[in-house]
């Protein structure tokens, strides 16, 4: 205690007796303490803390109006859970079930009456002691709260990091920016939000929708550039790229690869049933479902080495044709909406994906 400047600390004490906060006052101040409030009025003690902002509360018990336990009551309501204030009970013979029950509701130690000086003084700087060390560890606490708040979001960048160079990677032989990854990202996150996923989930899908193509990296060349349409034994190779990429990203307790690797193996099925594994309408994912569309629709709207873009209208169509065949129903009837009312930006390349530029 002796560190810390007494004539800082704010003492409120409540008594219906004058004498007796005079006396406390008078002995308090000889110990060296210099913000004392005093009341003899229990009514005015709420009004009084919540001005004062006292470090601790010498409270007498029996007390006209309203008695020590009602003031007590009343103060440990406005008093945040995680502050450590000290109410001390100030009272002449107890009994035990007082006691006990003034302990219950609050009460952290007693000074008994007539009071004396050694033992008023000697009793607050024991609460003060233990407040101050409640307030160190509580500062202990947040700062290490703190670092690892920190470190999580290190770990987490790092993540995203890495996931976001695997999408490069993937894509860089025929895509270097990875532009159409990027808008995957952005089209499957907007569909998600217009489906009301949770923030979170929202979130997750657009970090890991653009690694739906991941498993590209596994196959030849001459399928991953083949200029026109494949013949039947290049699509087989071709559709390898889902459990390519599921094999990549198997076998994390991620959460974000776990998802990224639902999205590599799904996100050619059909609502149909007749996608790559032919899975049907809700046995694939919605993650995959989602992805679907927005793969699709970027593909359609954006030049390739052997078709013209479709316009927009003409996308949509296709989407409307398509709507409970190849296509989640419902999703695409919301995709319709996005389409008419983001229609222009689900064109346009992601300007602030990473790594781009
Ligand atoms: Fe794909």
């Amino acid at each position: 205690m002796q560190d810390r400047d007494l004539s800082t600390i704010k003492l409120l004490l409540v008594d219906d007796e004058a004498h007796c906060t005079k006396l406390m006052e008078a002995f308090l101040r000889q110990a060296g303490y210099g913000l004392i409030t005093t009341t003899n009025d229990p009514r005015q003690a709420l009004d009084l803390y919540q001005k004062v902002k006292p470090d601790l509360v010498a409270l007498d018990l029996r007390m006209p109006h309203l008695d020590g336990f009602d003031v007590m009551r009343q103060l440990r309501q406005v008093i945040p859970a995680e502050d450590y204030v000290p109410i001390l009970i100030v009272t002449g013979e107890l009994d035990a079930p007082s006691k006990h029950r003034a302990l219950a509701e609050g009460a952290n130690d007693f000074i008994n009456k007539p009071v004396d000086a050694t033992e008023v003084v000697l009793r607050i700087q024991n609460q003060l002691q233990t407040q101050r060390l409640h307030n160190q560890l509580q500062m202990h606490n947040e700062h290490l709260e703190a670092q690892v708040r920190l470190r999580t979001k290190v770990v987490e960048q790092t993540q995203l990091d890495l996931l976001n160079r695997l999408v490069m990677a993937s894509e860089y032989r025929y895509d270097a920016k990875g532009a159409h990854a990027w808008r995957v990202g952005r089209v499957a996150k907007l569909l998600a939000e217009i489906k009301g996923l949770p923030p979170d989930q929202v979130d997750m899908i657009k970090k890991t929708a653009p690694l739906h193509d991941v498993g590209k990296i596994g196959l030849r060349d001459s399928i991953i550039m083949k200029v026109g349409p494949y013949e039947p034994a290049e699509f087989e190779g071709m559709k390898a790229h889902t459990k390519l990429g599921s094999t990549i990203l198997a076998d994390s307790r991620s959460p974000l690869l776990m998802m990224a690797r639902e999205i590599a193996l799904t996100h050619h099925e059909r609502w149909d049933g007749k996608g790559y594994h032919k899975l049907k309408d809700v046995q694939t994912p919605l993650t995959g479902r989602i992805v679907t569309l927005a793969d699709a629709f970027d593909v359609m709207t954006h030049p390739c080495s052997y078709k013209k873009p479709l316009t927009l209208g003409e996308a949509r169509m296709e989407i409307e044709r398509h709507a409970g065949t190849q296509f989640d129903p419902e999703l695409s009837a919301l995709f319709l909406q996005l389409i008419d009312r983001d229609g222009e930006t689900l064109l346009n390349d992601v300007t602030d994906a990473p790594f781009f530029g």
